[in-house]
Formats: C-alpha cells, structure tokens, sequence
C-alpha cells in the first residue's frame, strides 16, 4: 500500500515536471549600469496559453512586470512579436510552445541595435524601407480603378503577404555587416512586389536604384532569409528575381 502510493506520487511529480518549462530571456536595461543578463522564468504549459507570446504575457503579468518585448495582433499579422526563440528568428505569438523543448532561450532579432530587453532599433530598416517607394506609381489614370487579370494579379503572391517582422534581414549575414547600405532581404522582397505589380509604372525608376554594387548585389545567396521567414516567403528567390530584371533591361 505504502509503495502503491510513493509510485503514484513520483508519477505525479513527473507529470508535473512534464509540464514545466524554463523560459531563459536575455535581458537589458539602458537605464542601468549593467551589462546584458539573462532571468530564467518556470512557467507550466498547464496554465499558460500555446504560444511563446502566452508565455512572455505570463511571466510579465505574473512573475516579473519589467520585462519589455513588443507585440500586438497575437496572430502573425502586425510583424511586431520578431524575436530570436531557441537560435530561430521568429514570431513569438507564431511559435508554439509545446515544440521548443524544456528550456526556451530568446534573445532580441540579431546584430541590431537594443532599446531594452527583446526591443530593437528598426529605426534603420523602416528608412530603408522609405527608400524603396513602398507605393503604386502610376500617374496615367489617378481617378481610375486600376485594374488587374487574373494572371498578373497573381504574381503578388509570396511578395503582398510580408508582415515587415524583419526575421529575414536580421538573419542575413550580409545585412549583419552592412546594413548602412545594403537592403536586405525583406526590403528588397517588398522592393520587388512593386516590381512585379502590373499596374505600377515605375519599374525602370526602380530597378536602377536597385542596381547597386551593395544596396542589392551583397547578397550573396545564402538563403538564410528564405529559412527562417515565419510567413514561409522566399525574399532569396525574390531578390534572384530582381537581379534577373536588372540582367535582362
Ligand atoms: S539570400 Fe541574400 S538576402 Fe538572403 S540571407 Fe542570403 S545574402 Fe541575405
Ligand atoms: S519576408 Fe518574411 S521574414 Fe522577411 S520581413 Fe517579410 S514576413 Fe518577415
Ligand atoms: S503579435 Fe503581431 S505578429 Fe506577433
């Protein structure tokens, strides 16, 4: 009787331990002396909602109000939860929890400047992205609908749905070294959904400031970008294109 119910205890300890996990989050605060640290949290997936952003919501309204990370959809679409989960750029609210393991390191987009905590600057990315005229130009028929077939408007799929998270840049080894110059993947994955849009008229304008020893041609196809975008998009395949367009003028 006594060890029935030592067994049924350690099985109970061990479901128990089954459903925690330990969310190790690198932490910085401009406002202290200090040098970046990192907090491990225990939360239970018993309690706590699917996704790396329920976690992040747990321990912040739970165990510790001070941490800082942006977010606001929850569902993949405002780009804003981008962060490094378990060495994967990524979005938290896209990321299950279940399938990252016991232990859940996250660390803020890579190679950018930190605000605090699991902020980064994209300060720079959202110039570059002025850069490329991120609208229809088309001065023909301003009072017109603009109209589309089928086919041409199905050339903007894998390029419309870009949320801007930025998990591909800040994955990019050549945005890490020149990012003052280069664009980078998701802008130049946006630079090319203005290229393919049959209606927009702008496309020589554009494709000249694209060419450019670094601005467009630092990339050197190592495809990171294609791999960790969390809206499973290709900007490799999408820069490839623009390259094309700039050989074939
Ligand atoms: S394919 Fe180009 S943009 Fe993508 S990771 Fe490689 S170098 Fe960067
Ligand atoms: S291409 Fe993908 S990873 Fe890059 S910014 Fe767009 S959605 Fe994010
Ligand atoms: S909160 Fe909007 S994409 Fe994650």
């Amino acid at each position: 009787m006594f060890l029935k119910k030592n067994i049924s205890k350690i099985k109970l300890t061990n479901q128990a331990l089954d459903f925690q996990r330990y969310v190790r989050i690198y932490r910085w605060n401009p406002h202290r002396q200090q040098k970046p640290w990192f907090n491990v949290y225990p939360i239970s997936i018993k309690t706590c909602g699917p996704m790396v952003l329920d976690a992040l919501f747990q321990i912040k309204n739970i165990q510790d109000p001070s941490i800082s990370f942006r977010r606001s959809c929850r569902e993949g679409i405002c780009g804003s939860c981008s962060m490094n989960i378990n060495g994967t750029n990524s979005l938290a609210c896209l990321k299950s929890l279940y399938q990252e393991g016991k232990f859940i390191t996250i660390y803020p987009l890579p190679h950018m400047y930190v605000i605090k905590d699991l902020i980064v600057d994209l300060t720079n990315f959202y110039s570059q992205y002025k850069l490329i005229k991120p609208w229809l130009v088309n001065d023909l028929l301003p009072d017109k609908e603009q109209l589309q077939s089928k086919k041409d408007r199905l050339e903007l799929d894998g390029l419309y749905e870009c949320i801007l998270c930025a998990c591909c840049s800040t994955g990019c080894p050549s945005y890490w070294w020149n990012q003052d110059t280069y664009l980078g993947p998701a802008i130049l994955l946006q630079a090319y959904r203005w290229i393919a849009d049959s209606r927009d008229k702008s496309t020589s304008y554009r494709l000249n400031f694209l060419n450019h020893k670094i601005r467009l041609f630092r990339c050197h196809t190592i495809m990171n970008c294609s791999r960790t975008c969390p809206k499973n998009l290709n900007p490799g395949k999408a820069i490839a294109n623009i390259k094309q367009e700039i050989l074939h003028k």
